[in-house]
């Protein structure tokens, strides 16, 4: 991929790694970042991953291990760690060893965890915010996912080609796009026209983006709609696209939000499902030739370099 994309593979931040309903008793083995790390919930009940060798023989410990009193314990001679990567127990030691497994920054918002990466491993210079809600509650997110052999940063850049609208979402810009970067955040809010079943609706488009990897898309107007686009680098070859759709309800009219998450879902699924099979095959171009008013792609590319930016370690 790396002859597609001459991009670093993981951008600095946060980024979603599993929902919180996902986590719950037996550790979960994960693949991110180019790593195999694993999760658990520690005495507290937080959300804590670690990387998933076992530093005694090398076990993972996402695969049979078990987690007890808080800690995780490796299946194979049953040494236990902390959520902070500690040996808290080794078997037939008097005392647990020096050994310890890295242990990543996590934060657990709108039932999904996030994990930090740095590349220079530096500290978490931000917090993950409040994903954005409409004056009504959404309803149960409905879940679409795709494992895309695309860098990250080519869907954060979607967002703001104007174009592909129009052309892959069958929801053009009905004026001009405002981009307001704010360090690690960003909005990008623009007029929409899109046809619901026959219906032209007009909506106001708010995007609001937190650090490379998370995205908020509401449709506000006679609907209010959220579409949280979640995507974490898998590996060199890979990223994992977490869509999570919601609605409010339309009025007082009862199921309603639940039926507007399946006909919002099913049409993201059928757009996503185009744009999956144009990111597997493209390739990143550094200088595109961008015409009219195709402006705000460029705005978020520049805006995206500061999470190739080398940090102070931790
Ligand atoms: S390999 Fe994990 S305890 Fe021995
Ligand atoms: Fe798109």
């Amino acid at each position: 991929m790396r002859e597609r994309f001459p991009l670093p593979t993981v951008p600095n931040g946060w980024y979603a790694v599993l929902l919180s309903r996902e986590l719950r008793g037996a550790p979960v083995p994960l693949r991110a970042f180019d790593r195999d790390l694993v999760a658990f919930r520690d005495r507290e009940g937080r959300a804590a991953v670690l990387d998933s060798y076992c530093p005694h023989l090398g076990t993972h410990l996402g695969y049979g291990g078990r987690v007890v009193d808080g800690t995780i314990e490796c299946p194979f001679h049953r040494w236990r760690f902390d959520g902070e990567g500690r040996c808290t127990h080794a078997t037939g030691a008097a005392s647990p060893p020096r050994a310890a497994l890295r242990s990543w920054h996590t934060a657990e918002q709108d039932g999904i965890v996030f994990v930090w990466y740095h590349a220079a491993a530096s500290a978490p210079s931000w917090q993950v915010p409040a994903m954005p809600t409409g004056a009504r509650p959404y309803g149960k997110p409905m879940e679409l996912r795709w494992q895309v052999p695309t860098h990250v940063q080519e869907i954060r850049e979607n967002i703001g080609d104007e174009t592909h609208f129009g052309v892959i979402h069958r929801l053009p810009h009905a004026g001009a796009a405002r981009f307001e970067p704010r360090g690690p955040l960003a909005s990008l809010r623009f007029p929409s026209t899109f046809d619901l079943l026959g219906r032209a609706i007009h909506v106001d488009t708010q995007c609001d983006m937190a650090g490379p990897g998370i995205l908020s898309m509401r449709n506000v107007g006679w609907v209010d709609t959220r579409v949280l686009v979640l995507s974490t680098p898998t590996d060199a070859e890979t990223s994992d696209l977490r869509l999570l759709v919601s609605a409010a309800d339309v009025g007082r009219v009862p199921l309603s939000s639940w039926l507007l998450t399946r006909v919002v879902g099913f049409l993201t699924r059928r757009d996503v499902d185009r744009e999956v099979l144009i990111w597997s095959h493209k390739r990143y171009v550094e200088r595109p030739v961008f015409v009219g008013l195709e402006r705000t792609q460029r705005r978020i590319r520049a805006w995206y370099r500061q999470f190739y930016q080398p940090g102070t370690p931790a």
